[in-house]
């Protein structure tokens, strides 16, 4: 398979955890290439935790064409022009897949861009149309539709279901061993890509204990990204990255990005009262 080739900018090994995520991914990856059927997937879950990552992964590593966009640079004020967006954005897709590659169109934030149409006006309606349109038209090229959102339960429910985007796929928090790999991975990274110094009193196992499902992938990222830039600044390359420095970013970021993802529990709420109601498993 084309996706084996050593030039890809990016591997699955550099997703930590999402087993799951990562097989149905590269499931529907092949059957698209292979044209054996639609394939439609929204990728839901809390900030942070590797929905667009995903997707570049998988694009990268099975070499589709990604057409990238957020509902809000999709949605506009004007009448029709949010409809001519997603159309605009299905015919480049169509050509470049009719050139015989893969094709990803990748929609983030689609919660605004296909909300629920019961509670919304008639203008956001005639967009989830075209884009049912738009998408049942698409099929017979190997292009995969991917939404995302952190707001599964806000989206318009026609959309998610009847052999559209079908493929549900939850992206949440890593388990506890995967905080202690993203850890060990950001930190590594630090030290080989900017030269940090990490002191020998870091202690891994401590960290992704205190950030166990209160920080996201994202922000172990930024910490570490950000305490090798102050460090280095105030120290000099001979500064060292201290366990309690790490702490104490952690219970900061904690309690900044603590709202967020209490919304987001929120959310899981709604979701889970939703598929009662619909009296499905999957939605
Ligand atoms: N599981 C993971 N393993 C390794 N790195 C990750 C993982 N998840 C996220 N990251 C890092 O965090 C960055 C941001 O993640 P990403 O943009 O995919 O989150 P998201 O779920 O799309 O968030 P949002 O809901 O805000 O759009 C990624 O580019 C990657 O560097
Ligand atoms: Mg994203």
């Amino acid at each position: 398979m084309k996706g084996q080739q050593p030039q890809n900018k990016f591997s699955l090994s550099d997703i930590i955890g999402l087993e799951e995520a990562k097989d149905t991914l590269e499931l529907l990856a092949k059957k698209c290439i292979d044209k054996e059927c639609r394939v439609g997937i929204l990728l839901w879950g809390p900030p942070g935790c590797g929905k667009s990552f995903l997707i570049e992964v998988i694009a990268s590593v099975y070499d589709f064409e990604i057409i990238l966009d957020t509902s809000s640079n999709l949605t506009s004020r004007y009448v029709g022009e949010s409809e001519k967006a997603v159309q605009t954005m299905f015919d480049r897709a169509e050509s470049i897949a009719q050139t015989g590659k893969p094709v990803v169109i990748f929609i983030d934030e689609a919660e605004s861009l296909l909300p629920c149409r019961e509670s919304t006006p008639d203008y956001k309606s005639d967009v989830v149309n075209v884009f049912l349109i738009s998408m049942s038209k698409s099929s017979e090229y190997p292009i995969m539709v991917v939404l995302a959102t952190n707001h599964r339960d806000k989206m318009d429910t026609t959309v998610l279901r009847d052999g559209r985007i079908n493929n549900h796929i939850f992206v949440g928090f890593p388990k506890i061993e995967d905080y202690k790999l993203l850890w060990k991975m950001y930190l590594d990274k630090i030290a080989i890509e900017d030269g940090a110094k990490i002191s020998n009193d870091v202690a891994i196992d401590e960290l992704a204990d205190l950030s166990y499902q209160k920080l996201t992938p994202v922000s172990i990222k930024a910490i570490c990204e950000e305490l090798a830039m102050v460090t280095q600044s105030k120290s000099g390359k001979q500064g060292k990255i201290e366990h309690d420095r790490l702490v104490d970013a952690i219970s900061k970021r904690a309690h900044r990005i603590g709202n967020e993802l209490d919304e987001f529990k929120e959310t899981l709420v709604a979701s889970a009262r939703q598929s009662d109601m619909n009296g499905d498993d999957d939605l």
